[in-house]
């Protein structure tokens, strides 16, 4: 298959590793331009192009791997000319403290933050390996069946896109579990019970139903709380996110 990735990161070299080992062709962009990829290319083996060409040559799936806070800095007409049937997967996470910034609709609960992207870009998202560490999505992929397989939450409005983006979980080594739809994805953000605890697939769907889809108030306040708490532990740890 033929993927793009836009961002060059933990999240967007972790997946290119895969994918590439796997057989597929994958074109990778940063923001600084493909000139700076050279090292990125030389570990995972995908091709250096700018985000357009990533988004053009894309022709099977484009993941976007960016800080939040960049969304808006991609280029407008990024999708132009791109298939409605290309699954677009969003893995962004909000993080108020150490990056982003405070950002009104996502403090409010107004929109999910993969809402707030599917909004900015102007195409249906799929979201998925927002909960998992990069190094665990490189490493930790197992066959199906393995007992303990972690499961990923897959969300969309795009139910032919979330099917293709469940395989490709599959193929990566992870059991995908229907995460619902793009409102419903707060249940796979920060401060949840499933954020990046690496449950198996029993796990997830329990959570998944414990939660419910509609999000109360304080639901959403509660998962704020949480981390924020997290957030000042990794800045007392002297993590730092570009
Ligand atoms: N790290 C994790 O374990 C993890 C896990 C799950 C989800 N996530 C989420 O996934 C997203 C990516 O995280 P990450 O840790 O991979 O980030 P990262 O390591 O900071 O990398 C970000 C990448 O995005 C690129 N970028 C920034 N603005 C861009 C633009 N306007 N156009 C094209 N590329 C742009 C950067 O390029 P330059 O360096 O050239 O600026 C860089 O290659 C975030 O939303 C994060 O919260 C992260």
């Amino acid at each position: 298959m033929n993927i793009g990735i836009i961002g060059a990161g933990n999240i967007g070299s972790a997946l290119a590793v895969r994918l590439t080992s796997l057989g597929h062709q994958v074109y990778i962009a940063n923001s600084r331009g493909p000139e700076t990829l050279h090292d990125v290319a030389q570990k995972t083996g995908a091709t250096p192009v700018t985000a357009e060409e990533a988004a053009q040559r894309g022709s099977d799936f484009i993941v976007v791997t960016i800080p939040l806070k960049n969304i808006p800095d991609l280029p407008n007409n990024l999708f132009a000319g791109v298939p409605a049937e290309v699954p677009v997967i969003d893995t962004s996470n909000y993080y108020p403290l150490l990056r982003d910034g405070q950002m009104t609709e996502l403090e409010t609960g107004d929109l999910t933050e993969s809402g707030w992207v599917q909004q900015h870009l102007g195409r249906p998202v799929v979201k998925v390996f927002n909960n998992i560490f990069a190094e665990h999505l490189e490493k930790n992929g197992q066959p199906a069946g393995t007992p303990g397989r972690i499961a990923l939450p897959v969300a969309s409005d795009d139910d032919a896109a979330k099917q293709k983006v469940m395989a490709l979980v599959e193929e990566l080594g992870f059991d995908a579990v229907d995460g619902g739809t793009l409102h419903e994805s707060w249940r796979q953000q920060p401060g949840g019970p499933i954020y990046c605890n690496d449950l198996p697939a029993d796990k997830v769907r329990e959570q998944l139903a414990s939660l419910g889809t509609e999000r109360t108030a304080a639901q959403h306040t509660d998962f704020l709380d949480n981390h924020a708490k997290q957030e000042q532990q990794m800045e007392a740890q002297g993590i730092k996110l570009k």
